[in-house]
């Protein structure tokens, strides 16, 4: 048997404008997915989970087996197992699917003695994500596969960025389940209603990114919260918050966040605080109180998948 493990994530700056190629900031978190691969007597390519979906499993089971021929298409035959157990909140804006492809692929590797580098595991976890939500930037199989904060741009060279002060996150799941690929197509409409607005959205969110780098780098914690705060107000623009994500938001704030936003597809899922030390705890029980599902303390993981 293999073993694999994959972080989630959660997108700092930047999201939904990444995918008409915008840069976003994105970090992995200590929320996982694991994966456990084997050979058994049972012919074909067979997933399993208690938590995930059918649906979900099948763009999984369709990049496993992708990889499988692309080594020995006689492997099939013999049947391949993958079981998954996953830590990370489903559909709540935190990167499960493409952190539970990721570990399945990366287990499946290992099985076969396959070493795949690590942009080709990239690679087959957007395959499964454009099977799952068909315009994926490919931000979330990036961030799981290399961990840490990244800047990333859709096509370009992925940056590392290391923060000169611990960046303290509370998350909050607001419990409302919600497609990415729905929310995606939404933001589609707008933007082709109102091409021009959009592209100031685009360029505005484009000045977001590059300050929120600068401050993360310089360990300006208070600039970084203003800047979480203005692209929240982006992310309503696009029309992807509700008023139980902007309660979550407000409460956050009120109980002394330095800023806070939703993370990831939004529509419901999870948003996120941005705390000054040792404040977090205050902060996660207001989202408690303001109605929050679950409250995470979320921790940076240095590294991607393994
Ligand atoms: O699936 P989520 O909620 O983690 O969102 C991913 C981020 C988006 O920008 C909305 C989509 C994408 O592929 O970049």
């Amino acid at each position: 048997m293999a073993e694999a493990v994959a972080p989630g994530k959660v997108i700092l700056c930047g999201e939904h404008f990444v995918v008409y190629g915008e840069p976003a900031i994105v970090a992995a978190i200590d929320l996982k997915a694991y994966a456990y691969a084997s050979l058994t007597d049972e012919p074909g390519i067979h997933i399993y989970s208690s938590k995930v979906s059918e649906d979900a499993l099948q763009p999984i089971r369709e990049v496993v087996k992708l990889l499988v021929e692309s080594k020995d298409a006689r492997l099939i035959d013999k049947g391949l197992m993958v079981s998954i157990n996953s830590g990370i909140p489903i559909s709540a804006g935190l990167g499960s699917s493409a952190a539970v492809a990721v570990a399945s692929i990366l287990a499946t590797s290992k099985l076969l003695g396959l070493k795949l580098k690590k942009r080709e595991i990239v690679s087959l976890g957007v395959k499964a994500e454009e099977i799952i939500h068909g315009r994926p930037s490919g931000i979330d199989p990036t961030i799981s596969v290399y961990g840490g904060i990244l800047l990333f741009k859709p096509g370009g060279k992925i940056r590392r960025i290391k923060p000169a002060k611990p960046v303290e996150l509370v998350i909050a799941d607001s419990g409302l389940k919600r497609s990415t690929g729905v929310m995606v197509r939404r933001v589609g409409e707008l933007a082709s209603r109102y091409p021009d607005v959009f592209s100031r959205l685009r360029s505005t969110v484009r000045m977001l990114v590059r300050r929120a780098v600068e401050a993360i780098i310089e360990g300006d914690i208070e600039e970084l919260g203003g800047i979480l705060n203005m692209n929240h107000g982006l992310l309503s623009a696009i029309g992807v918050s509700n008023s139980r994500l902007e309660k979550l938001v407000y409460a956050a704030r009120e109980a002394g966040a330095l800023g806070s936003k939703v993370t990831g597809a939004g529509g419901g899922g999870c948003i996120i605080a941005l705390a000054r030390p040792r404040e977090s705890d205050r902060i996660a029980s207001s989202l408690v109180d303001a109605g929050a599902e679950a409250v995470y303390k979320a921790r940076i993981l240095e590294v991607g998948a393994m």
